[in-house]
């Protein structure tokens, strides 16, 4: 995995693919804002802790399709999932975002049949900022819970956390309350909604426990080793760490919830990195006699730099926060966003710009909820009309006032509604 990253990052300086025994030559390197290099034959690497593609289109997720199993969310699944909410597909699924599932048509078989399903989703507090690139499952997870009218619960992993970073448990934890502002600020129905910091969860749950033991029984070493790469010099709770990811998929974890029903579907929605944990809660479901989770997968929100990796807040640079102030955000947008756009005015007149590799352009497919007016972008900067600066100044004038919403809405949400959030209680739902 090491050496694929190092071949990305070679390509990515130079422009060239990696060859051994062959240095770069000076004359092909291209600069930060060249045209897209041409894919090479690496591998896409993808999984909880990284994300990298070999390409500057970033990640080929129809062959992650076929590497992980999943399915593609076609046409089809698009309709029924119209049919069945009875409202028009949000736009992270009309634009392919959300690209791909495992099993929605048996969650949407059963709805039909007046059989309810709950949500499951979750983040790992690992810093008190979110960045928007979090808010792409949250914000699809309101959209679900608001057409279905389900409950959800969210996991908030500050024992991985713990066991992953340079961090104290006190920490985790305060991150946790710190980012389950953030998503309550979400505009989640607290009538509906369990939030969840592992650290008081797993001492407060029997039957959560009982389901975390489940799994780690039917679950060996080598398989979680085959799954996550862990390594004989990896600490055990990371080990195990897994069998705590996967216990939420289970009904019976949330007995104050379903009343210790077994066989309430769950669906979760997260960015395809977290497949590795469900694939794994997928194979020990039937040996433990319980459901397997059904999944939607979303691609992932590019960092500044570019499509070839995730935005991710281990690296600042490549993030725009969620406290970041306007000023910042057209900072950074206007110094860090990669540009499809050509090198000179004249040349991107003539020639065009790549939609396909601009950031700015990628980052309006998710928050420009217009459809005409992203295509008429598309065509504009496509054809040389419209120049990246002009471009840069759109998103940053879209983003500007959401993050501001976002913040004016998080500074509502007291104390108490996060306890309020956080105490475990039955929900209101029909079934
Ligand atoms: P975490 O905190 O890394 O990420 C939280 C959620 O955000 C998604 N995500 C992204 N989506 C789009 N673009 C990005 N650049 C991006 N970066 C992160 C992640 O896929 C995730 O859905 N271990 C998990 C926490 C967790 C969880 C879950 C997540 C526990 N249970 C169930 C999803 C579903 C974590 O550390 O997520």
């Amino acid at each position: 995995q090491l050496l694929l990253k190092l071949k990305v990052d070679y390509k990515q300086m130079t422009g060239q693919d990696y060859k051994a025994g062959c240095p770069p030559s000076e004359n092909l390197i291209v600069s930060n804002n060249g045209p897209a290099a041409d894919d090479c034959d690496g591998e896409d690497l993808v999984d909880p802790w990284n994300v990298s593609a070999s390409s500057t289109k970033g990640v080929d997720y129809d062959k992650l399709i076929v590497r992980f199993g999943s399915s593609k969310i076609d046409k089809e699944l698009l309709e029924r999932i119209e049919k069945v909410s009875g409202q028009r597909a949000h736009h992270f699924l009309r634009r392919g975002i959300f690209f791909s599932h495992r099993d929605m048509h048996q969650i949407l078989d059963a709805y039909e049949k007046h059989k309810s399903f709950y949500l499951y989703t979750g983040r790992g507090p690992s810093s008190e900022a979110m960045h928007v690139g979090h808010l792409i499952p949250f914000i699809f997870t309101k959209w679900l819970q608001d057409v279905f009218d389900i409950p959800l619960v969210v996991q908030m992993t500050d024992d991985e956390k713990y066991l992953w970073k340079d961090l104290t448990l006190e920490e985790c934890h305060r991150f946790t309350v710190e980012n389950a502002k953030d998503i309550i600020a979400c505009g989640f129905d607290v009538n509906k909604t369990f939030i969840f910091s592992d650290l008081d969860y797993m001492g407060a749950s029997p039957q959560f426990y009982r389901n975390v033991v489940k799994v780690q029984k039917h679950v060996t070493f080598n398989q979680v080793k085959g799954i996550f790469g862990f390594t004989d010099s990896d600490c055990i709770g990371k080990i195990s760490f897994p069998a705590i990811q996967a216990a939420p998929s289970f009904s019976s974890s949330f007995p104050q919830i379903f009343g210790g029903k077994k066989d309430v579907p769950c669906l979760i929605p997260c960015a395809i990195d977290q497949d590795p944990y469900f694939r794994m809660t997928r194979d020990v479901a039937p040996r433990i006699g319980l459901l397997k989770p059904a999944l939607l997968h979303s691609t992932f929100f590019p960092a500044l730099q570019g499509a070839q990796t995730k935005m991710s807040a281990s690296d600042p640079n490549s993030s725009i926060f969620l406290t970041d102030t306007p000023k910042q955000i057209k900072n950074k947008i206007n110094k860090h966003a990669f540009s499809g756009g050509k090198d000179t005015v004249e040349e991107h007149r003539k020639y065009g710009g790549n939609t396909e590799v601009d950031v700015s352009f990628l980052y309006l497919t998710f928050f420009l909820e217009d459809d005409e007016k992203l295509e008429k972008i598309k065509e504009d900067y496509t054809s040389g009309a419209l120049l990246t600066g002009e471009l840069k100044k759109i998103l940053i004038e879209t983003l500007q006032p959401m993050i501001a919403q976002h913040q004016e809405r998080r500074k509502q949400v007291t104390d108490e509604m996060v306890q309020q959030f956080m105490t475990p209680r039955p929900l209101n739902y029909k079934f």
